[in-house]
């Protein structure tokens, strides 16, 4: 279909109901941080459209700046080795650091992010994600703040991608099987 929205075959959340939860996500990380200095980090490329909408709703000061990752050669995920491939402008030695992703699957992505970032000397290190599949996990991660707990089902939309596509779905959902053929 020339509507990208067609190819969802189910709505898990609508843009209003994201846009809801990051309103709550975004007045509890006010009140934590009420005071103190922030830079939220967005983790290229899936997490452009939760800073975009997460930094917004804080109606505060805060630094954004932005990493991108990948893992090492044609090794999977799994194998745990993660490359900076776009690193921090910030010096974030002394600075409150929140890391802002979309979705955690295996949790490797985040959980060496974090480990990279909190040898950096900030003051602290949490991370903030909109999706989380805990079924998926393979690595002890600690989120401070999670949107929703999903099942381990593939996903797009909101930053989220298949082959590249439907990051710019408003909505996030499951794809028709017919998408993949
Ligand atoms: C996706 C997603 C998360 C990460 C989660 O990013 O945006 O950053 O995977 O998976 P994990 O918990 O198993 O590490 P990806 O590396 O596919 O790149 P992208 O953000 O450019 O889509
Ligand atoms: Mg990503």
């Amino acid at each position: 279909s020339a509507d990208i929205r067609d190819d969802l075959v189910e709505v898990l959340f609508t843009e209003a109901q994201i846009q809801e939860r990051i309103g709550e996500m975004a007045a509890e990380i006010s009140r934590d941080y009420e005071g103190k200095d922030l830079v939220i980090v967005g983790v290229l490329r899936g997490a452009v459209m939760v800073m975009a909408d997460l930094s917004r709703a804080l109606h505060r000061h805060v630094e954004m700046d932005w990493m991108a990752v990948s893992s090492y050669g044609s090794g999977t995920k799994s194998s745990g080795v993660v490359r900076i491939l776009k690193d921090l402008d910030a010096d974030i030695s002394g600075r409150h650091v929140l890391i802002v992703d979309e979705i955690i699957d295996t949790g490797l992505t985040l959980s060496w992010l974090t480990s990279n970032l909190s040898s950096r000397g900030p003051a602290s290190v949490e991370i903030a994600t909109l999706l989380r599949k805990p079924e998926a996990l393979q690595m002890p991660i600690e989120a401070k703040y999670v949107g929703w707990d999903i099942p381990n089902e593939f996903v797009v939309g909101y930053g989220l991608d298949y082959r590249e596509r439907y990051r710019n779905l408003r909505d996030i959902g499951t794809l028709a099987p017919s998408v993949y053929s």
